[in-house]
């Protein structure tokens, strides 16, 4: 209980204390780059990226292989499901010339090899995307890495995965990403009082929605809470500088580059 208290603290002071938002590069500089792949993290560092934000799905043999859909139709040049297939079939598809014939050639990343490009004292936003059999090869890969625990957060949109992870890796961040709807009442749909109930059950650290769903209110009533508060996804400066006044601890954003540059020229 203390030890989980002392996590939870550490954590969120490693997360809130900062001034500014982290700027975090949306499936790497995505809007330059193919996403989710090794060119586009590369030029995210490049960029001058805080973190980068990456999504991850089992193959069929159990590697953590980076990609945002179950497919590879979107990204490939042949379709595959990932989940019914080896790595090595995956890594036979190019999943670069979609965005052009200079990045031919282009690989799916394993979760090893986007580790390996985060340079000293950089973050990385761990996207879960399949279930809950991806906890504990995740861990391990954290385990087996050189990364530190402040280096990381572990995101997803299900919660009770989070909460897995945390009774699993307390020391390890987590961050609830939540699509927030409305209903035919125009009422939000989760409420903002079950969203602040779900993330004290699943002691969750930070909460993250898309940048036309989440207000000032919402993020003021995480903050009363001590939950740290993300927003995806920031391509427009002039959105970017609402955010920063709400005091907004990331910004999520497919142009890394672009967004701290206007940053750099709004002080
Ligand atoms: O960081 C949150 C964002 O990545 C969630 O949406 O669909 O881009 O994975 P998606
Ligand atoms: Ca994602």
């Amino acid at each position: 209980m203390i030890k989980n208290l002392f996590c939870t603290i550490t954590l969120l002071l490693q997360f809130t204390l900062l001034a500014e938002p982290l700027i975090v590069a949306h499936r790497g500089a995505s809007k330059q780059a193919p996403e989710n792949t090794l060119p586009a993290f590369e030029l995210a560092w490049k960029q001058g990226a805080d973190a980068i934000e990456a999504d991850f799905r089992l193959s069929k043999d159990g590697h953590l292989v980076c990609i945002h859909d179950a497919n590879t139709k979107k990204t490939g040049n042949k379709n595959l499901t990932i989940v019914k297939s080896t790595l090595s079939e995956l890594k036979k598809i190019d999943v670069g010339l979609f965005k052009g014939e200079q990045f031919k050639g282009t690989r799916i990343p394993t979760i090893e090899e986007v580790f390996a490009t985060i340079p000293k004292g950089k973050k990385i936003f761990i996207e879960i995307k399949s279930g809950p059999e991806t906890v504990d090869p995740l861990l391990k890969a954290i385990k087996l890495s050189s990364l530190q625990p402040e280096q990381i957060a572990v995101i997803g949109f299900k919660e009770k995965i989070l909460l897995d992870v945390k009774k699993k890796a307390p020391h390890l961040y987590t961050s609830w990403l939540c699509s927030l709807k409305k209903d035919k009442r125009g009422k939000m749909k989760p409420s903002l009082d079950s969203i602040l109930k779900t993330i004290k059950s699943c002691q969750i650290d930070g909460f993250s929605s898309s940048y036309n769903q989440l207000n000032q209110e919402i993020i003021q009533s995480l903050k009363k809470q001590g939950t740290d508060c993300h927003v995806w996804t920031i391509n427009d400066a002039r959105h970017a500088k609402k955010f920063i006044n709400w005091k907004i601890d990331s910004i999520t954003t497919d142009l890394p580059d672009k967004i701290n540059l206007k940053l750099m020229q709004a002080k």
